[in-house]
């Protein structure tokens, strides 16, 4: 795809919530744009609509006005089903909380996100993400029985799994000490030219910014640079 067009564009993206007779405007007329084989930051204060900008990128959230669009895809209009199929092949998510299983090992975890697609290869491809993670130790470990670095990455390479075009992270280094964060950003630094994949991560941590090609900040819902 044209790295003019953006794997991901929003155009005038304005998100409202309704709390009682109270209208929060966590986002304001933001335009963003990502390219494959780049890493963007977006920071901004806590409440600035970080994690619902990069909800909104990830088709987890739909705006209240303007447009979202995937490669030459205009999605705004997509039906719930739709946007959970786009989700799946496109988007791959990384949370400060790893949202792992408990019950399931590496490898179970990292396989979970494609077990709706008949491939044979699953296992194999888990089993070659998390070697790439540097995990290839620890493919039948359950989640209590690594540390927090590593369950960060097994959340990784659950990202990677349905080869997505866009890694958005949100506060993936937040739950870990500044040198296990380090390694992690390094991680997610390889993915860009690795898998050739945007990386769009959110936080509130300036380690964060010194491995990104662009930042963008967030005020008050607003894109301020
Ligand atoms: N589901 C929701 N309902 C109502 N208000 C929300 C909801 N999600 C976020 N907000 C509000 O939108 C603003 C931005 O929130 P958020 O995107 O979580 O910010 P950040 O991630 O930068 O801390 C905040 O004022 C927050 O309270
Ligand atoms: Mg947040």
């Amino acid at each position: 795809m044209g790295s003019q067009v953006g794997v991901v564009r929003l155009a005038g993206v304005t998100k409202r919530y309704q709390n009682g007779d109270e209208t929060i405007e966590a986002l304001a007329d933001v335009d963003f744009r990502a390219e494959r084989g780049e890493m963007v930051t977006v920071i901004g204060p806590s409440g600035s609509g970080k994690s619902t900008m990069l909800n909104v990128i990830g088709l987890l959230d739909t705006p209240t006005t303007g447009t979202v669009r995937i490669q030459t895809r205009d999605v705004t209009a997509f039906t719930e089903d739709e946007l959970t199929e786009e989700r799946r092949s496109v988007i791959g998510f990384v949370f400060q909380e790893f949202h792992l299983l408990p019950m399931l090992t590496a490898v179970e975890n990292v396989e979970l996100p494609s077990m709706w697609e008949p491939t044979v290869d699953r296992r194999d491809r888990a089993v070659d993400l998390l070697r790439r993670v540097g995990l290839g130790d620890r493919l039948d470990h359950t989640p209590d029985e690594l540390s927090g670095g590593q369950r960060q990455r097994v959340a990784i390479a659950r990202a990677l799994i349905n080869e997505p075009d866009i890694v958005l992270a949100d506060e993936p280094t937040g739950n870990l000490d500044r040198e296990t964060g380090e390694t992690i950003l390094e991680e997610l630094t390889a993915l860009q030219t690795n898998e050739n994949v945007a990386v769009v991560a959110v936080t509130h941590d300036e380690q964060l910014v010194e491995y990104a090609d662009r930042v963008v900040e967030l005020v008050d819902g607003r894109v301020t640079t």
